[in-house]
């Protein structure tokens, strides 16, 4: 894949990105969703949860999380506008996409696939605690915690990840990759010509 970036010069240099190391596979990933499963459903037997998804990384994670789960759930979904590294508040995160059901009295597990700076979820945290759930908790399949900004409890953690670009199991690099089946790194180079 190719797009185009400003050197400082001003030149525009080809930059292409493509799948770099494979980082877990599928088999590795398969295995802690059902550990994730299997806690949830100790954990909230009798309550059925609601899990909440946040679109669009979360979809792969969530089919195989709640497949994973032996208990009665229900599921709903939200879309959060992309936080823009840029910036130092929540403001720049928006709801693109709002719950369908309500969750005042439920018992909510929020389904995320990876938590970097954490401004993201605190946003979502920061207006789902409004609603008045019985309950609020975080299961992210994936933790960056090198570059968190914000303080914030995570009740179920997949995995820690390092400091680096991850794409595949629902991540994407400018929509792309999401299909791939297993957790990768994403390569970078730069031609210069
Ligand atoms: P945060 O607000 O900085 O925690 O960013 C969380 C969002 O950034 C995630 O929901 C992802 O959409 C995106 N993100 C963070 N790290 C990665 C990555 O390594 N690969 C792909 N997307 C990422
Ligand atoms: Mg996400």
């Amino acid at each position: 894949m190719v797009n185009e970036s400003k050197a400082p010069s001003g030149r525009v240099w080809p930059r292409r990105h493509e799948v770099g190391e494979m980082l877990l596979s599928a088999e590795e990933i398969g295995q802690r969703v059902a550990e994730l499963g299997a806690a949830i459903s100790g954990d909230y037997a009798g309550l059925e949860p609601r899990l909440i998804g946040i679109l669009k990384g979360v979809a792969p994670f969530m089919a195989d999380l709640m497949r994973a789960i032996t208990i009665p759930v229900s599921t709903d979904y939200m879309a959060i506008s992309k936080y823009d590294p840029t910036s130092e508040t929540t403001s720049a995160v928006r709801l693109l996409k709002d719950l369908d059901l309500s969750i005042t009295g439920k018992h909510a597990l929020l389904v995320e696939d990876v938590i970097d700076s954490g401004r993201t979820m605190e946003y979502i945290l920061e207006n789902l605690r409004g609603r008045e759930p019985a309950s609020l908790k975080v299961c992210t399949l994936f933790n960056k915690p090198a570059q968190r900004v914000v303080d914030l409890p995570l009740d179920y953690v997949g995995f820690d990840l390092p400091d680096v670009f991850v794409v595949g199991y629902g991540l994407d690099f400018e929509q792309k990759y999401r299909n791939l089946p297993y957790l990768a790194t994403l390569r970078t180079e730069v031609d210069v010509q």
